[in-house]
């Protein structure tokens, strides 16, 4: 059983659950993902979503035939996960970063690593932590998405202005390489007129014979 105390990262989403619910609804896995959609149709395999909300893109990813690993530290969201996409390719996991010790513990690997704004949430030291283990939950061939949201925090919550720059360098000390760099604007219409914009990553591991980023393939916008 993991520790009773609260995830620090998930100050707040208890509090609002019942507002936010309706609002993660009403947007689509298509709306959302555009900037990264290329690089996730692709064959069924193992999706690892992490701070999977209500469970959006963890339904979008089984209803592509993939199977899901959802990882939901915040109770409220994932009982309305559960019972909003019941799936029997989705698992629901009450885990989270930077440990993630239920899913080490199942000595998976995964071809897709889903974290959908997240990552913002994590302190300095708790992304130290989690990045490695990302890394070595990652396939050879495996993709991590990542989402950074900038802007203004709303009440209650706890995340950092996190950047790119940073990101890159922590995944890069762990033999990940940025295949993906892009800007978006927020897709909410409310986070779009107060300010919030989002980075939008994706890293892949640097082949062995490759031992620096020069010469991958890096969108950016
Ligand atoms: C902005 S919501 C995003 C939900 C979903 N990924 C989406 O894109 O709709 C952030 C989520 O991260 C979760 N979270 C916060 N800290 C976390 C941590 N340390 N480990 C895992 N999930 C965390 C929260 O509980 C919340 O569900």
């Amino acid at each position: 059983m993991r520790s009773i105390a609260r995830t620090p990262g998930t100050q707040g989403y208890a509090e609002q659950a019942a507002e936010l619910i309706p609002r993660y609804q009403a947007i689509s896995f298509l709306e959302h993902h555009q900037a990264e959609m290329h690089l996730l149709a692709g064959r069924p395999g193992r999706v690892l979503d992490v701070g999977a909300g209500i469970g959006v893109d963890a339904a979008w990813f089984a209803s592509q035939g993939h199977s899901v690993v959802a990882v939901e530290p915040t109770e409220a969201f994932r009982l309305a996960a559960m019972r909003l996409h019941a799936s029997p390719s989705i698992e629901w996991l009450d885990d989270a970063l930077p440990k993630l010790d239920r899913v080490r513990e199942r000595g998976q690997m995964f071809d897709t690593v889903m974290l959908s704004g997240v990552w913002m949430h994590l302190d300095e030291r708790e992304r130290r932590d989690g990045m490695p283990r990302l890394a070595s939950l990652l396939a050879p061939h495996g993709v991590v998405v990542l989402s950074l949201r900038h802007g203004p925090v709303p009440v209650g919550r706890r995340m950092f202005e996190v950047s790119a720059e940073e990101t890159i360098e922590l995944a890069r000390q762990h033999g990940l390489q940025p295949v993906l760099h892009v800007k978006t604007e927020s897709v909410q219409a409310s986070n779009r007129a107060a300010g919030v914009n989002w980075t939008r990553l994706a890293f892949r591991h640097v082949p062995k014979r490759q031992q620096s980023v020069e010469g991958a393939a890096l969108e950016t916008a």
